[in-house]
């Protein structure tokens, strides 16, 4: 016996109580039984398809399981490393990821074959799944950020096979540096520095093109000049590059590490829209952004004050600062009267967790 969430068909009334409770379709409650029905409320509920929990025999997937899935049975050689979140905050639409992930797979498809990479490869694979997760995501990522700065063909392949290696030299520092909890000193820090250098020379004998080297060599420098080996700035480091810091920075935020909690990805693409011009290309970083949905109208979500709500609108830039209508109170109390928040002009307030999105 299994329990299920099943729309039902009901338009809600101003001041009727809840005869059950009412969910989402993640199963996040929204209306709980006895609960009255306030205008705003009211609002909220008839503008999206409620489910109630009923008890059965057969459970269905999800719709981000069956895409889920759907990924894992075509590309079992992508699939099954990319982070969870991409199914589940419908961060980038579907079809984008299905082709970015078929894009990936065959490339490491076709590494496989070669017979001096494909060694390094199922060494990455085996012995740092860690890194070799992380290498999936981070070309996923800057296959998506490729695209949307019109990057094609041998472009868009090289782009995203120097991100699937750019941390290959990481083969040649010890483990015990490379997955200590807790912070580096600064000798351990300078032997983590040599990895982009030294995933160059692993390179070295693979008759690899030099803008694929020139990227791996300079995925960690930042716009600003302060990142590492050569201590590049702006236009100086390639565009590849850029496109892969941003991408691995993102991900490192959005994974459980040992130093460090997973962030939500939402919170993760503001840190990067704050490294803004800094760490990161402005026009990445916006080739980023055109790719996803961040805070799409009526996602539901919750201010660090503690009140929950819809978003109604943002605009570019304020791209994390969209207006919310509040529904909750800090208490868990609904809103009676219509309160709108514009967090653009309120920086005491920010979204801390994005519950689902709704529609
Ligand atoms: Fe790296």
């Amino acid at each position: 016996m299994q329990y299920i969430l099943k729309p039902i068909y009901h338009r809600f009334k101003v001041e009727e109580f809840a005869s059950q409770d009412f969910f989402d379709h993640r199963g996040t409650l929204l209306l709980g039984k006895g609960q009255k029905v306030t205008s705003s409320l009211a609002s909220f509920l008839n503008r999206q398809t409620i489910y109630s929990l009923h008890c059965e025999c057969d459970f269905p997937s999800s719709v981000s399981g069956e895409l889920h899935a759907s990924l894992l049975i075509h590309f079992p050689r992508t699939a099954p490393w990319l982070q969870r979140v991409y199914f589940e905050t419908a961060l980038i639409k579907q079809e984008l990821l299905s082709e970015a992930v078929r894009f990936i797979d065959q490339l490491v498809d076709h590494l496989s074959l070669h017979p001096a990479f494909s060694l390094d490869f199922e060494q990455l694979q085996t012995s740092d799944k860690v890194t070799y997760k992380h290498s999936v995501n981070v070309a996923l990522l800057s296959y998506i950020i490729g695209k949307s700065m019109n990057y094609k063909g041998e472009k868009l392949r090289r782009l995203t096979l120097s991100a699937l290696i750019h941390d290959i030299g990481k083969l040649d520092i010890p483990e015990e540096i490379l997955n200590k909890p807790g912070a580096l000193s600064s000798e351990e820090f300078e032997i983590i520095r040599t990895h982009p250098a030294k995933g160059v020379a692993r390179s070295a004998d693979l008759l690899l093109p030099e803008s694929v080297l020139t990227a791996i060599l300079q995925h960690h420098e930042r716009w600003n000049g302060s990142g590492y080996p050569q201590g590049l700035a702006g236009l100086d480091i390639s565009t590849s590059a850029q496109i892969m810091a941003v991408a691995d920075v993102f991900d490192a935020l959005i994974t459980d590490r040992p130093y460090h909690a997973p962030l939500p990805p939402y919170h993760a693409l503001e840190i990067l829209f704050k490294g803004c011009g800094t760490d990161f290309s402005p026009e990445v970083l916006k080739a980023l952004f055109c790719m996803i949905q961040l805070y799409p109208p009526d996602s539901f979500v919750t201010l660090n004050s503690g009140e929950a709500g819809i978003v109604l609108r943002f605009t570019y830039p304020n791209l994390t600062q969209p207006k919310i209508q509040v529904l909750f109170d800090p208490f868990g109390n609904p809103v009676e009267k219509e309160l709108i928040i514009d967090l653009a002009e309120d920086p005491s307030r920010y979204i801390c967790t994005m519950h689902h999105r709704v529609g």
